[in-house]
C-alpha cells in the first residue's frame, strides 16, 4: 500500500468547511472513508479529485487507498455526471416492460451509453437497479422524479423537455 505522504489543503477553500464536517461525521466509524465519500458523492453528485484528496488527508488515509474505494466500486462517480441525471430502471419488472429499450433509446438520443455524460454536459445516464415502484414499470427517474410506465416516445418528450429549456 501506497503510504506517500499528500500534500495538506489539496481542497478548494470553498470546500474546506464541508470536508472537515464529513470527516469529523465519520472518522472514528468503521469504513469511514466509504461513507464520506458517499456524502461527497450525495452533496456534489460525483466525488471530485480535490474533495477525495481532502477527504483523505482529514481521515488520514494513504493517496492510494483514496482511490482504490471509488474505483473499486461502480457506485462511486469520480466525474461530474451532468445538468441531468436520467436513471433508467433495469429491475426485473421494469426490465420485463421495456427498461433496456428505454436504455438503448437514451443513449442514442443523448449519443452517450450508460455511465456516460453528454458533450454538452447536460445529461448523465445510468442503469439503476429496482428503484421500489415495480407496479409503475418501466421506470425512468430523471433527478430523482419517478416517471412512471414509460415508452421511447414519453422518454423522448421528458428529454426534449429539459434540451428546450436549455439543458435547465
Ligand atoms: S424493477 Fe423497476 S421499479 Fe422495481
Amino acid at each position: 500500500m501506497n503510504t506517500t505522504a499528500v500534500p495538506a489543503k489539496t481542497a478548494q477553500p470553498s470546500r474546506q468547511g464541508e470536508i472537515t464536517s464529513m470527516a469529523k461525521r465519520w472518522k472514528e466509524k468503521r469504513g469511514g472513508l466509504i461513507l464520506a465519500l458517499n456524502d461527497s458523492q450525495n452533496h456534489h453528485a460525483y466525488i471530485p479529485r480535490d474533495a477525495a484528496m481532502a477527504l483523505g488527508i482529514e481521515l488520514g488515509v494513504p493517496l492510494a487507498r483514496i482511490y482504490e474505494v471509488p474505483t473499486f466500486y461502480n457506485y462511486f462517480r469520480l466525474k461530474s455526471p451532468g445538468k441531468h441525471m436520467v436513471s433508467v430502471c433495469m429491475g426485473t419488472a421494469c426490465y420485463l416492460r421495456g427498461g433496456a429499450k428505454l436504455v438503448d433509446a437514451t443513449g442514442s438520443l443523448l449519443g452517450i451509453k450508460p455511465g456516460e455524460t453528454s458533450q454538452d454536459g447536460n445529461f448523465h445516464l445510468e442503469m439503476v437497479r429496482c428503484l421500489g415502484c415495480c407496479g409503475l414499470a418501466p421506470v425512468v427517474t430523471i433527478n430523482g422524479e419517478i416517471s412512471a410506465k414509460m415508452n421511447e416516445t414519453s422518454l423522448r418528450e421528458q428529454l426534449t423537455l429539459r434540451v428546450g429549456k436549455g439543458g435547465n
